[in-house]
């Protein structure tokens, strides 16, 4: 076998264990069926389990690999983004929001149950989240708090929900570059960014060199997954991609398609994944996995 097929099959083994073990935690993570509200329950485990590409969970664990968190304390932090992460498609699926009836693969929240029980799988799970965080009894208290204000940061109207306000408010108009970009690193470059930090302070401390590195690594990564999200619905098919495709045109969204075009907003996603690469820089060999997870949110098909 070649260097590279090796290492290939490595990186699909370390990405299939993290997978496995992320679906383990959530399942642990989240209130059993047979608990009362049911429906509730059971819609919020519809939600989380059995899909996705636990894109943020492998951020997560390659940051906690490269700071040595512990097993529990990096689950803790990834099933926390990951929770945050389902609760914001649920609502983006609404008909309130984009509308769609298709999500990993399955029918939307609202589809298969109702719109009330979408609203409060997606407040619930928001909420279980900062649970399942501050559980974390393997962080020190106040790096714990430090990893909580984050994540509620990322979270709120200065990250994703924002991001998504602005989203909203954007349909017909021709945003500026630097309009769309701030928007992109709101909706979907704020719980990427902190899937890295989290996974990476469950590990430990960082300075001041550790941290601007992982930053300007996670800017690039964060804005990168947006700009191949804008290009894959342009490009391919529902089937592949387990939700619905050509929402964006449909919805006469402004996108990385609509306002770079196809060809020029594939070489930025490829631009950025070389940034991303050079920012890993300091870690040397030891940042092995970070920098394949950028390869994959450049690289990806769905
Ligand atoms: C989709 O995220 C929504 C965006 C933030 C672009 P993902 O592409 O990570 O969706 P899943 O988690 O794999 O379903
Ligand atoms: C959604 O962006 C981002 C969040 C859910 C925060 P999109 O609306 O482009 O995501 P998809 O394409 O429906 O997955
Ligand atoms: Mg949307
Ligand atoms: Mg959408
Ligand atoms: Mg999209």
């Amino acid at each position: 076998m070649s260097p590279t097929v090796s290492a290939h099959s490595d990186f699909r083994a370390w990405m299939e264990g993290v997978q496995t073990r992320t679906e383990a935690a959530l399942e642990r993570f989240l209130p059993a069926t047979v608990q009362v509200p049911a429906k509730l329950h059971e819609a919020m485990r519809y939600t989380v389990l059995g899909g996705g590409k636990r894109v943020r969970p492998l951020l997560a664990h390659a940051a906690g690999e490269l700071f040595g968190a512990s097993e529990d304390a990096v689950a803790r932090a990834a099933c926390a983004v990951e929770m945050i992460h389902a609760y914001s498609l649920v609502h983006d699926d609404m008909p309130c929001m984009d509308d769609d009836a298709l999500r990993r693969g399955k029918p939307t929240v609202h589809v298969a149950y109702d719109e009330a029980t979408a609203l409060l799988v997606g407040d619930a799970l928001q909420a279980q989240a900062f649970e399942v965080l501050a559980g974390s009894e393997e962080v020190a208290p106040a790096r714990l708090v430090t990893m909580l204000r984050l994540l509620a940061e990322a979270a709120g109207s200065a990250g994703m929900c924002g991001g998504q306000a602005i989203d909203l408010d954007s349909v017909g108009l021709a945003l500026t570059l630097e309009e769309l970009e701030r928007m992109h690193q709101l909706k979907t470059g704020a719980m990427l960014r902190v899937s890295v930090l989290l996974g990476a302070l469950a590990g430990r401390e960082l300075d001041a060199r550790e941290l601007d590195a992982l930053k300007e690594y996670s800017r690039a990564i964060g804005l990168a997954f947006q700009v191949v999200d804008d290009v894959l619905d342009a490009t391919e098919d529902s089937a592949t991609l387990g939700k619905t495709a050509g929402k964006d045109a449909a919805a006469n969204k402004p996108t990385y398609v609509t306002i770079l075009g196809l060809g020029p907003s594939k070489a930025l996603a490829e631009q950025l994944r070389q940034q991303a690469h050079e920012a890993l820089a300091p870690f040397g060999e030891q940042a092995l996995r970070l920098r394949e997870l950028a390869d994959l949110i450049v690289q990806r098909k769905a």
